[in-house]
C-alpha cells in the first residue's frame, strides 16, 4: 500500500522523484544541487583542469598548437596510460593517441580486456612540440603540474608510461626505456611499469613480445590491486 509522506506517494522510485520535485516546486525550490559524490567531484575539477590547460602559455608551444590536448577516458580509472605529447593528430582532433601509435594503443589496452574508455590516457606534455620534437626540459617543467594534479584526481590503481619521456619525467631519472621497461616503480605510493611507447613499437616488431610482457603484469597487478 502507498504511504503518503508530505505530498509525496510512495510508488515506483521514478514517479516518487516526480512527485517530489513537483512538491518542491510548489514550495518555491526550483533548483536542487546534484549530489557530491567522490565520482563527479573528481569529473568536475578534471573539466576545471581542462579549462586551465586550454588557457596555458606558460611555455612556447602555445604558439603553435591547434588546441591542447588534456587526456581522455574515465575519471574513476584503475590503470592511466602517460605518454609523451601529442602528435599531429592529436593536435588537430584534441584527443590523446588517436593517430597510428594511438590505434596500436587502443589495441594494447584491448589485449589486456579493456576499453579505451575504461582507462584514463594523458601525455606529460599538453601540446604538439613542432615537428613533433622531444619535449624540452622546460616545457616539461612548465607541464608537469598538469599532469601530477591529472594523477592525483584520477587516482588510478596502476599507472603504465609510454615510452622514454614518459619514465623519466614520472620517475625522475636518466636511465633508458631499455633498462626501466618490465618493473614496477614506486610513484608516489602508485605502482608505475615503464614500458615501450606504441610509436616505437611500430617501427620495432621485435620489441612488441617485451611489450606484451610488461602490458600483461600490468594486467596483473590491476587484478591484484582491484581485488
Ligand atoms: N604520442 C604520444 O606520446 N602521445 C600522443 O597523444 C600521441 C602520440
Amino acid at each position: 500500500m502507498n504511504k503518503k509522506v508530505d505530498g509525496v506517494s510512495s510508488g515506483e522510485p521514478r514517479d516518487n522523484a516526480l512527485a517530489y520535485l513537483q512538491y518542491l516546486k510548489s514550495i518555491g525550490i526550483e533548483y536542487v544541487e546534484p549530489a557530491q559524490t567522490p565520482d563527479n567531484a573528481a569529473t568536475n575539477e578534471l573539466a576545471s583542469l581542462a579549462g586551465e590547460v586550454a588557457e596555458c602559455k606558460s611555455c612556447t608551444l602555445h604558439k603553435t598548437r591547434i588546441q591542447t590536448v588534456f587526456g581522455t577516458g574515465s575519471p574513476r580509472a584503475g590503470i592511466m596510460f602517460v605518454g609523451e605529447a601529442p602528435g599531429a593528430d592529436e593536435d588537430k582532433q584534441g584527443e590523446p593517441f588517436v593517430g597510428r601509435a594511438g590505434k596500436l594503443l587502443t589495441k594494447m589496452i584491448q589485449a589486456i580486456g579493456f576499453e579505451r574508455e575504461e582507462v584514463y590516457i594523458a601525455n606529460v606534455l599538453k601540446c604538439r612540440p613542432p615537428q613533433n620534437r622531444d619535449p624540452r626540459p622546460e616545457e616539461v617543467a612548465a607541464c608537469e603540474h598538469f599532469l601530477v594534479r591529472q594523477i592525483q584526481l584520477i587516482q588510478p590503481l596502476v599507472i603504465c608510461a609510454l615510452g622514454a619521456h614518459a619514465a623519466k619525467t614520472l620517475l625522475k631519472t636518466d636511465d633508458t626505456i631499455g633498462k626501466l621497461r618490465g618493473r614496477f616503480f614506486d610513484y608516489h605510493g602508485v605502482p608505475l611499469i615503464p614500458t615501450y611507447h606504441p610509436a616505437f613499437l611500430l617501427r620495432s616488431q621485435q620489441s612488441k613480445k617485451a611489450a606484451w610482457e610488461d602490458l600483461q603484469k600490468l594486467r596483473d597487478k590491476y587484478h591484484e590491486l582491484n581485488g
